[in-house]
């Protein structure tokens, strides 16, 4: 077998990057919570809603908004990759106007249009821990409507009995991770209205994001066997086992917050 062409030139960031953006999503979640969510947060919208979907990645939630609603929606991530590809694939969608910007979701409203701000409707899943709960929180209220909404998905302990594995890698990559508890605590403390709250289900972890990523995993091991991105991969599959191994006590939490005066 040859060296396929992306192959020599690749350091570990673009195998990084070649492994997450190849994937129908790059964080847990599926249509279904994306609905559920949405069904919660639809009876505070206006019938033609201003959305930030911010941290989008490939555009899973994207598409899920723009066929159900008729909005013009703003898909908001940093990595340059995966906003051409939602350039590439329609500037509309559904029943919406979908326009990918490429910008830094801490330095927002800098580059976004003005007619982006303010939103009705924010919309984030996995990418909040950037800025970690309540840092995205501060950060994007600004950018939200008065009676706007803020619908997150956040990674949280889901149990005191708490695995030592997942505590280290935690500890190491977000140690001020919230229980699900905290976190609707925390928002309701910040000035939120909780609207609505529940955890991801198993298919949410395995359909579109794991599983996929178990099969990337495997087609990219050959060209890097040996190689400096062999590591990328051992990571990922090392994550994978990890979830299996202690998905009882941490997981992810949908959140529906409604702005308050
Ligand atoms: C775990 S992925 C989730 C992607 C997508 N929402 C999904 O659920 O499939 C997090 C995304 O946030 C983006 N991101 C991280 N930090 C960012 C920042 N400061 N500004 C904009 N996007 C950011 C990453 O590039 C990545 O696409």
């Amino acid at each position: 077998m040859s060296c396929p062409p992306w192959c020599p030139n690749m350091t570990p960031m673009d195998l990084f990057i070649e492994l997450f953006a190849g994937l129908p999503r790059q964080g847990p979640g599926n249509e279904p919570c994306t609905s559920r969510a949405l069904a919660a947060a639809r009876p505070h919208l206006p019938e033609h809603p201003v959305v930030l979907d911010l941290g989008c990645g490939s555009g899973s939630s994207t598409r899920v908004l723009a066929k159900a609603l008729e909005a013009t929606i703003f898909a908001v991530d940093l990595e340059p990759r995966v906003i051409a590809q939602l350039r590439d694939e329609a500037p509309r969608i559904g029943r919406s106007t979908v326009l990918p910007v490429l910008a830094d979701f801490s330095k927002l409203p800098e580059g976004l249009p003005d007619e982006a701000v303010p939103a009705d409707l924010i919309w984030s899943e996995g990418a909040a821990y950037n800025l970690s709960f309540e840092g995205a929180l501060t950060a994007w209220a600004p950018l939200l409507r008065e009676g706007g909404v803020l619908a997150l998905s956040e990674c949280c302990w889901l149990s005191e009995d708490r695995d030592p594995d997942a505590v280290q890698l935690f500890e190491a990559e977000y140690p001020s991770m919230l229980s699900a508890e905290e976190l609707d605590r925390r928002a309701v403390e910040l000035g939120w209205e909780l609207v609505e709250a529940f955890n991801l289900p198993d298919a949410a972890w395995l359909d579109a994001f794991y599983e996929p990523m178990e099969q990337r995993i495997a087609e990219l091991r050959w060209p890097w066997a040996d190689g400096p991105g062999e590591a990328v991969l051992d990571g990922a599959q090392a994550e994978i086992d990890l979830w299996r191994r202690t998905k009882s006590c941490w997981g992810y939490r949908f959140l529906v917050l409604r702005k308050t005066s």
